[in-house]
């Protein structure tokens, strides 16, 4: 935008240069958040109490419904946006059906998602996938993604700044799925994604509601490896949730 605050004739944009490019990308931007503010509910530029907090409700990402997850896709392009992409191999963007009813949230990438660049097909990938058809289910019928895209070194947790730098498009995933619900896998699902800070051992075996969506939190498939007692808990959670639908 510095562009156009140079002052002075001569140093108006040049329209076939990179200040057009500028313009235009700054006009995509408020495109974007007319619509958001559209899919919200706000009209118009009323910034009464009311707009704001159908705004705060909304949280702070730009969210617009008629978006395609290939455009989501194309917008995140070779991303550079934080320290994770120095690392990586593959974006593992999310795979699945674009009109699923159910969406899966896991935490990001492991070792062999980074390999193939998509979501959960490691040891806990093949955990989730055996949850998944004893519901009945398969695999395409359900979206799977991530918190974060690409993988954190060493398979820590996400750091803050990568989670909130990366959550918007995840954001994006869901506002163009628009699933019934949606199942968090592990506490960083959960928290991210509701902005809370309960671990989710306290938030499993109740619902949530994300927009309009029902969110249940459950352990992580990585965790029941590691815990198969808690196996039980999860099949609790996950009947519950075919009786919803
Ligand atoms: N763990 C996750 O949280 N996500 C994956 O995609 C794989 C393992």
């Amino acid at each position: 935008m510095a562009a156009f605050h140079k002052g002075g004739d001569s140093q108006l944009p040049d329209p076939s240069g990179i200040y057009r490019e500028n313009f235009i990308a700054a006009l995509d931007g408020v495109t974007r958040h007319l619509r958001s503010l559209t899919a919200m509910g706000c009209e118009g530029f009323d910034c009464s109490a009311e707009n704001l907090e159908r705004i705060n409700a909304w949280g702070s990402s730009v969210i617009s419904f008629d978006e395609t997850l290939e455009e989501i896709y194309t917008d995140i392009d070779d991303c550079r946006r934080c320290k994770l992409s120095e690392s990586r191999n593959h974006i593992v963007f999310g795979v699945g059906d674009p009109k699923a009813r159910l969406v899966f949230i896991g935490e990001g990438p492991g070792y062999d998602e980074d390999q193939k660049g998509e979501p959960f097909v490691g040891a806990a990938g093949r955990l989730l996938n055996k949850i998944i058809q004893a519901m009945n289910l398969r695999r395409e019928d359900v979206y799977i993604c991530n918190i974060v895209k690409c993988r954190p070194p060493g398979n820590r947790n996400p750091l803050p700044g990568e989670i909130k730098t990366c959550i918007p498009f995840l954001k994006r995933q869901i506002a163009a799925i628009h699933p019934e619900f949606i199942c968090t896998l592990g506490s960083v699902a959960v928290q991210s994604l509701l902005n809370i800070r309960d671990p989710v051992s306290k938030l499993r075996g109740n619902l949530y509601q994300y927009h309009n969506m029902t969110v249940i939190p459950t352990f992580h498939p990585a965790y029941l490896l590691r815990n198969p007692e808690k196996k039980r808990d999860v099949w609790e959670d996950m009947k519950k949730l075919m009786e919803l639908q």
